[in-house]
């Protein structure tokens, strides 16, 4: 008989070692071990022998390049995330935290492209309960079929029978293997899980939208293996208590990264937001210090938003650096330029700022926003309104360009902003400003234009 030998398992990772371990080594979580058996190699080799017809190299020229293969979604902000719908035969990978809206999001597919056979692999939801859903969605007659199915080979021959278009597995972390030891949702049998289903995508031309769900650290359960083996990574993420729901790109094999799509979560699921700028900006109060307009870049697209900050005298001892959707390492190192170059003084204050909207931005063309927001609450004075702030800060308190700065200036324009500073390094790239822009080529000089 086999001798069955014992390992232990990463959870995060997938890294293996004999012994139990409290810190992975690999990807250094924390108590993410667990055990497992391994199969010795043959069996496991004969277990989980794919499909496989004998393929020959091809000339790059003799393969055709069929760019039309597109499957558009029809809801647009999902089709922009993903570089114009999903590419055909590929998988795609869709997380977030529970209940932030993936499998509404997915079956809101199957409204706005009714003609396209969809087949539906529930292991959370029975039949019953989608279907509840799927009317208060008011569903138009589609092709879906639901299939409540956790086993994958079961999953396969259906897939391989039925050939339906997209296919939505809801969730990976449901799924599981018969003849692989362990429970579903453990590392081992996402990764194999996925494998086959990567396997399916690639040979029977099935579009494949994976839904997982987060861990309680915000990454997915098996992050890493899975990042590297599909086609593309998209987040759904979103504070639960706003409505607006944020679909981010992280990992796209066909289309740019970092692509983001805006919706509002209602009674009647997930609607488009086109104009993400007028959301954020719908609590902007221009005559309040310490508030200053910024623009980042959300993959393609330019966002307006506001940064807010607020200081105070500090109490006792260590004054206090809150940063809430910004990095606090940044804000950190803004303060002390400020204090070091500009001569304003923070280290007896405390020091709080935020993001509206609960937005995360970690652009360092955000820079001038956040100092001029800094230095309007130091002041106790707001900066002048329908003014827009764009630029990095260095060390040395000079203002560095950013990329697209076209981009964003028009984008500030159509949201009414009347003026921008920009850094003077940016001027020969900007061609129609179509708003009035002060070059600055420093933080001095470009504080100097505030009130
Ligand atoms: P769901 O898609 O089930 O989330 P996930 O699949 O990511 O776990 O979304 C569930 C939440 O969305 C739930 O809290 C109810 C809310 N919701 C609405 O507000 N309106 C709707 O029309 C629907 C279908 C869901
Ligand atoms: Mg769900």
């Amino acid at each position: 008989m086999a001798k069955v030998k014992v390992v232990f398992e990463c959870q995060s990772c997938g890294y293996r070692s004999p012994k139990w371990l409290g810190k992975c080594p690999s990807c250094d979580s924390w108590e993410s071990f667990s055990e497992g058996i391994e199969p010795n190699l043959s069996e496991q080799k004969s277990r989980f022998a794919r499909p496989s017809t004998p393929t020959k190299p091809v000339r790059l020229d003799e393969i055709s390049s069929d760019e039309g293969q597109r499957l558009i979604t029809g809801i647009g902000e999902l089709d922009r995330v993903l570089g114009g719908g999903f590419m055909k035969g590929s998988l795609v990978l869709l997380g977030g935290d529970p209940g932030i809206g993936k499998s509404t999001l997915t079956l809101q597919i199957a409204k706005s492209r009714p003609d396209l056979s969809m087949l539906y692999i529930s292991g959370e939801e029975s039949p019953t309960q989608i279907r509840q859903r799927a009317s208060r969605l008011e569903l138009p007659p589609n092709r879906m079929s639901v299939f409540a199915e956790t086993e994958l080979s079961r999953i396969l021959e259906q897939a391989r029978a039925d050939r339906p278009d997209l296919m939505i597995v809801d969730s990976i972390q449901t799924i599981y293997h018969s003849e692989l030891s362990g429970m579903p949702g453990n590392i081992t049998q996402i990764r194999e899980c996925a494998l086959h289903l990567m396997s399916l995508a690639k040979q029977e031309g099935i579009t494949i939208l994976m839904i997982g769900h987060m861990n309680k650290e915000g990454d997915l359960a098996g992050p890493k293996v899975l990042e590297h083996l599909v086609d593309a990574v998209l987040q759904f993420e979103g504070e639960h208590h706003y409505a607006y729901r944020l679909l981010r790109s992280v990992k796209n094999r066909f289309g740019a990264t970092h692509e983001m799509g805006v919706f509002e979560m209602s009674d009647q699921g997930l609607t488009e937001i086109t104009n993400p700028s007028q959301l954020f900006l719908s609590g902007y109060q221009p005559k309040v210090s310490g508030n200053a307009v910024i623009c980042t870049m959300e993959g393609t697209r330019p966002l307006l938003n506001e940064v807010q900050s607020l200081v105070s005298p500090t109490a006792f001892g260590m004054p206090q650096r809150t940063a809430t959707g910004l990095d606090q390492r940044r804000l950190t190192m803004l303060l002390a330029v400020l204090e070091k170059r500009s001569g304003y003084r923070f280290s007896d204050l405390d020091v709080f700022v935020n993001v509206a909207g609960g937005m995360r931005i970690q652009e360092p063309a955000t820079d001038l926003g956040l100092a001029a927001a800094l230095v309007s609450a130091c002041i106790n004075r707001p900066v002048h309104a329908h003014m827009v702030f764009i630029g990095e800060i260095g060390l040395g308190g000079e203002l560095r360009a950013v990329n697209r700065i076209q981009q964003r200036l028009s984008e500030a324009q159509k949201m009414g902003f009347e003026t921008a500073i920009v850094p003077e390094s940016n001027k020969g790239m900007v061609k129609t400003p179509g708003i009035e822009c002060i070059f600055a080529p420093n933080l001095d000089l470009a504080l100097g234009q505030l009130f």
